[in-house]
């Protein structure tokens, strides 16, 4: 339910995550021992988007137990650095990167909340700040978030953020065609749900969530006042999950609506990038 933002929401947050991070490393969801033999975390379109790594260096904000941080390091970026608020998400990625024997100049994990990501980062900029995919709706204040991700962006290099389309959390579960909550809500949406999204079923105590929406123009408007130069923004017709229950799995993995539906869209990704001067 929407309700005022509890003083301590970042606790709230941080043990409902610190919590779940034992749960994703043992769940099929994530399936660690999958990655540990090669398979890639990342999406095809963040990659045909971010484009070649090969010899950049790369920073993840909310990286969660680094496996979309790894993936970077092993389509070549030359040195990966992966930020969180959970120490044992920091923990598992540091045991991940030690089990690929990449070792802390190629694979760095960083415990810090991500608004102090400037001073807690072990380079001042990075050619390549990828974030996204459930990380913005745990941020209060997406200006600051967008000029802290600014700041760590070397001049020439570019942030990448690919999320979930916050349109989807605006319709109702079952249809995903009733505009059922507030696109524009400021307030924070507190929930007390059991469990995660990676294992429906885990027993859990810390279940209280503090999140927030963030309009795309907001988002896409606090990146360009931080001054990075918008260089796309794509609206995508799936998602990674069956957000209501009348989408349907591709056989590329992806959830849709069924053809003779009309489509939202249900993620999107923004390149934007720092000039060499300016
Ligand atoms: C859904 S996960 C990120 C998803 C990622 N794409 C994945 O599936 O691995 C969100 C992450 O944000 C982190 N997080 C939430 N609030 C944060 C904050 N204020 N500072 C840093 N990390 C935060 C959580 O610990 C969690 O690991």
């Amino acid at each position: 339910m929407y309700a005022r933002t509890p003083d301590d929401w970042h606790e709230i947050n941080r043990a409902r995550w610190d919590e779940r991070v034992p749960i994703h490393a043992a769940a099929d969801f994530y399936g660690l021992d999958a990655f540990l033999a090669g398979r890639d975390a990342l999406r095809d379109f963040e990659l045909a988007e971010v484009g070649d790594v090969t010899g950049r260096t790369l920073l993840h904000l909310q990286c969660h137990i680094g496996l979309d941080t790894l993936s970077w390091a092993r389509h070549g970026a030359a040195r990966v650095v992966g930020l969180d608020f959970s120490e044992p998400a920091v923990g598992t990625a540091r045991g991940l990167a030690r089990s690929l024997e990449l070792p802390p100049e190629r694979a760095a994990f960083v415990a810090a909340d991500v608004y102090d990501a400037a001073q807690a980062v072990p380079d001042s900029a990075y050619d390549i700040v990828y974030t996204g995919l459930g990380a913005l709706n745990w941020l209060p204040d997406i200006t600051r978030w967008a000029e802290v991700a600014a700041s760590v962006v070397a001049p020439g290099g570019f942030l990448y953020l690919a999320e979930f389309h916050p349109l989807t959390d605006c319709l109702d579960d079952e249809t995903g065609s009733k505009v059922t909550y507030d696109y524009f809500s400021r307030e924070a949406w507190v929930d007390d749900s059991p469990g995660t999204y990676a294992d429906r079923d885990a027993v859990t105590v810390h279940n209280r969530s503090v999140e927030w929406q963030h309009p795309v123009g907001e988002v896409v408007s606090a990146l360009a006042a931080a001054g990075l130069r918008i260089e796309f923004l794509h609206e995508h017709d799936a998602s990674l999950f069956p957000r209501y229950q009348v989408l349907e799995r591709g056989e590329d993995g992806y959830h849709r609506f069924p053809p003779d539906r009309p489509r939202i869209p249900m993620m999107y990704s923004v390149k934007a990038s720092r000039p060499v001067r300016g």
